[in-house]
């Protein structure tokens, strides 16, 4: 997830650009550039780190005054985040300069179709690729958004694509596809972004693209084709909020933004995973084959919400891969003596790659030549540099201390890795695997229906604002699920809330249970009905103890119906992955909750983001 800013009109193009990449740079601050179009010249500049560093270095060396333009804030996806890697990219003539944000996913072939055609590519990126492909299509003159839309077709996977040439005074093109990007209307000028934050303090009007589309912006109008060039439909509207709410597009808190970010985010972090060769492929795992075959057992080690995911990792591990799989707290394991070999896989996920407990777990793993695999969202941190292998989750920048997108991207991380394992040593056949991968690429429309049927959770949120303790049971899958509830709910509303795995129930947590008590339980599908029928009794066993029940199930499950004080529906998905779509409820429980007690719920208090101690 990376911030886009395209510019022309009559102002000094660096100004508007430098000052919209700052209210994107939630969207990326691992690097930023930009790209200046004046004397019929291409001027860029590039830094990594924060937006400053490049403010920094525009300050110490300004380039020409132009007023078009372009800029990106970055988040680094291929190719660690240093100078070279930051965008805007240029073609070998350097006079074509593009910004990317998506994934290309066929840029290893364009990359190497480009280097056997004589291009030299000075960057790890996937979006270098597009500077030389255009570069290609311009070739003895032509037109650049003909160009663009030509290069469109050869792209697979997702992108926001800006770019500029020099053979075409006046014109910054984009094109679009299941990434976004928005259009500002001005008077005299025109604006192109990720969002409408970076140019609401020029104009409220914008339009809005739709897949599939090349957009034209002259300072004079915009025009907007699809890829074929036919003329598009588009839809103008006007922005109701103003520059204060810019940076969290509109949203009140960032967390509301990244819980309403979460279907993206899935999809993005699923994106490119199958090959050509219908078999899954995790570009970064870095650990051969042959020794993933050889490994006997799994320790997954993490901290705080990334712990509950490697709980739920766990199922999912020892159910596909059939190997053993234990689950540990990072700041836990190294004070005990774990029993690790060279066969011994250990996994970290961070969202972070910072949290120092986890960063510890790991280096004591590899003091015991154990293997290492990182799950980590931020590339260029420690995690990763420290593994041997990296899979990185695309949730984007997290703002929010309360992690909400980058769990569930996490949770679809470990069911890829889960199943590459299961793949690798043949405990699931190829088809099955497939099979798998595309339940999970489902998810996304799952989870945006669940967040379209939030205001009921938001509602009995604001009605149990207050109460001074809930409680959260579930099963399998679904006890990490009940702990990560109770996390939240925690963190947020500095509630007295714990998560117990319904089983335990009798032995000791209901005598917690007494008159109106609110307690949530996480029911699995009804086809596992061994679980679904033992969860059923505990809701009537604490029903009848006076709890007020309050029930998340699958859609359609009647069972639950005559003990549900209140009923959470959700998509029914398969078991393994429920997890996915019974979080949200939670996560929005918390947040609407803690809102309503008059927290700031960004912020809570005590906590950190990144936890960079012991
Ligand atoms: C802190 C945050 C949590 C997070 C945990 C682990 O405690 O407040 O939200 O889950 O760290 O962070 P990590 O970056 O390692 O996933």
């Amino acid at each position: 997830m990376c911030g886009i800013v395209g510019y022309v009109g009559g102002r000094p193009a660096l100004d508007v650009v430098v000052d919209g990449l700052a209210r994107l740079e939630y969207r990326g601050y691992d690097s930023a550039g930009v790209a200046v179009l004046a004397d019929g010249k291409l001027a860029t500049a590039k830094r990594a780190g924060k937006l400053v560093n490049l403010r920094n270095a525009l300050a110490e060396e300004p380039p020409p005054a132009g007023t078009l333009g372009m800029g990106h804030t970055r988040w680094a996806t291929h190719g660690p985040p240093n100078d070279r890697n930051a965008h805007p990219h240029v073609d070998c003539t350097g006079s074509v300069a593009v910004i990317h944000n998506g994934i290309i996913e066929n840029f290893a072939e364009l990359r190497a179709e480009l280097e056997e055609g004589g291009h030299g590519l000075g960057s790890d990126t996937d979006t270098e690729a597009v500077a030389h492909l255009l570069e290609d299509e311009l070739k003895g003159g032509g037109d650049l958004a003909d160009a663009m839309r030509r290069v469109c077709g050869r792209l697979e996977g997702a992108f926001t694509l800006v770019a500029t040439h020099t053979g075409s005074p006046g014109l910054v093109v984009g094109a679009r596809r299941n990434s976004p990007l928005v259009v500002g209307v001005g008077d005299g000028e025109n604006f192109l972004a990720s969002d409408v934050a970076a140019f609401i303090e020029h104009t409220r009007d914008a339009i809005e693209l739709g897949q599939d589309q090349v957009v034209e912006l002259r300072a004079e109008g915009v025009t907007v084709t699809d890829f074929d060039g036919r003329p598009a439909e588009v839809k103008e509207y006007h922005v109701d909020w103003d520059v204060s709410a810019a940076e969290k597009g509109g949203y009140d808190y960032f967390m509301l933004k990244e819980i309403a970010e979460q279907p993206r985010a899935v999809a993005d972090t699923l994106l490119g995973r199958i090959g050509a060769d219908g078999r899954l492929h995790l570009d970064e795992m870095r650990i051969p084959d042959q020794e993933l075959r050889e490994v006997d057992k799994i320790i997954i080690v993490a901290c705080g919400t990334s712990y509950h995911a490697g709980l739920i990792a766990k199922y999912a591990i020892e159910h596909w891969a059939g190997l053993p799989c234990e689950v540990e707290l990072a700041s836990e394991f190294r004070y005990r003596d774990p029993i690790l070999s060279p066969t011994t896989l250990v996994i970290a996920i961070s969202q972070s790659g910072e949290t120092m407990d986890a960063l510890m777990a790991v280096r004591h793993a590899r003091e015991q030549k154990a293997k290492l695999l990182g799950i980590c969202n931020v590339n260029g941190s420690t995690l990763p540099r420290e593994c041997d292998g990296v899979l990185y989750t695309h949730a984007g920048p997290e703002i929010a201390v309360a992690s909400t997108k980058a769990f569930l991207t996490q949770l679809v991380a470990v069911y890829l890795i889960a199943l590459y394992i299961a793949q690798v040593r043949g405990t699931k056949w190829g088809d099955e695997v497939f099979a798998m991968v595309q339940l999970l690429e489902r998810m996304p429309e799952k989870v945006e229906k669940v967040l379209e049927t939030m205001e009921p959770v938001r509602e009995l949120a604001r009605s149990l604002a207050g109460e001074r303790c809930v409680l959260f049971l579930g099963r399998h899958v679904g006890f990490p699920v009940a702990l990560e509830g109770a996390l939240k709910l925690k963190e947020l509303a500095y509630m007295h809330a714990e998560g117990f795995a319904a089983g335990e129930l009798k032995h000791g947590p209901i005598a917690l249970i007494e008159e109106d008590l609110p307690v949530v339980v996480v029911v699995p599908p009804r086809a596992r009905d061994v679980l679904h029928d033992k969860i059923v009794s505990n809701i009537q066993e604490i029903r009848a103890r006076g709890a007020r029940t309050i029930v998340i199930a699958e859609e359609g499950d009647e069972s639950v119906e005559p003990y549900a004080d209140t009923l959470i529906s959700v998509p029914a998905v398969p078991t393994l992955l429920q997890p996915l779509v019974t979080t949200v409820p939670l996560q929005v429980f918390a947040c609407e909750l803690a809102t309503a007690k008059g927290h700031d719920v960004d912020q809570p208090r005590n906590l950190a983001k990144s936890v960079t101690v012991e």
